[in-house]
């Protein structure tokens, strides 16, 4: 166990937890740290002198669609050698096993659809990596095959109107699916527990999931390296890595 987590602290959460009918999970990239997926505002946040807030965007696709599938076809590549790690299994486990858990995450990666045994429980808010979208039409479909980004005709199209697809994720500037932020919010007034884990807790609107369950009367617990803007809300919080930390609070 990590030096700076006391077992007191461990137990304290691990009840709050335990004692709650319903939990939500909201989690960040740091839970897929530890399976080797690169977080957003860590060390390796770059790619090519590019950063992500200029390539996730509309306006990027739609004034170089070829770099952008470049940027996700990388990082696709990237996550497809990836595995869910401890912490999406215990989640998992713990998911399916009680009754009145729910998993919302930031995460575009598929890991803890990878690791549920049944992915209807996932709530991405802001999409995944692994599926595509029509600009054109809407349409949208699992899409895992690799990204020939050489040129703009080797992109992927729409079988119904020709448009090239993009990824079906939340850029900046747009909107998130109102139905999973809906269901969020809604899951969020009525929990009696919510486990934060690894998220740096800067991106709205998912960061107000945590305060929303706060103020609503929830127990707060926190899984983190360092410090965020949700520590302060939270009833403990915990340092250390998601991988170590996870499985023993819901294992
Ligand atoms: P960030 O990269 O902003 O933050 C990752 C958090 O995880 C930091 O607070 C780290 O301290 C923590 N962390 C790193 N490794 C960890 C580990 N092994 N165990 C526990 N914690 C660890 O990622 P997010 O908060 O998920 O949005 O970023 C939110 C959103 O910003 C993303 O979903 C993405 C980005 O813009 C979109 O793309 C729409």
């Amino acid at each position: 166990m990590n030096a700076s987590v006391s077992p007191h602290d461990i137990q304290t959460a691990r009840r709050s937890l335990d004692s709650a009918a319903t939990v939500i999970v909201l989690t960040g990239a740091g839970i897929s740290a530890d399976s080797g997926v690169p977080t957003f505002r860590g060390r390796g946040g770059l790619w090519k002198n590019h950063r992500p807030e200029e390539l996730a965007t509309p306006a990027a696709f739609a004034r170089d669609p070829r770099l952008v599938w470049e940027w996700y076809g990388w990082r696709r590549a990237l996550v497809a050698a990836c595995r869910p790690n401890e912490a999406h299994l215990a989640l998992a486990r713990w998911a399916a096993d009680r009754s009145g858990v729910h998993l919302i995450t930031q995460n575009v990666d598929g890991l803890h659809v990878a690791a549920a045994r049944d992915a209807g429980t996932v709530l991405e808010l802001h999409g995944s990596l692994f599926r595509t979208r029509c600009p054109g039409c809407g349409a949208t479909r699992e899409s895992r095959e690799s990204i020939d980004a050489s040129s703009e005709s080797t992109l992927p199209r729409c079988d119904r109107c020709g448009d090239t697809l993009r990824p079906d994720v939340v850029w900046f500037g747009e909107p998130l699916d109102s139905h999973v932020l809906g269901r969020s919010f809604e899951l969020a007034e009525q929990t009696e527990a919510c486990l934060v884990v690894g998220t740096s807790g800067v991106v709205q609107p998912a960061a107000s999931i945590a305060s929303v369950a706060a103020r609503a009367g929830a127990a707060l617990v926190e899984v983190n390296l360092e410090p965020t803007p949700i520590t302060t809300s939270a009833n403990v919080s915990l340092r250390g890595r998601a991988a170590e930390i996870v499985p023993s609070l819901v294992g």
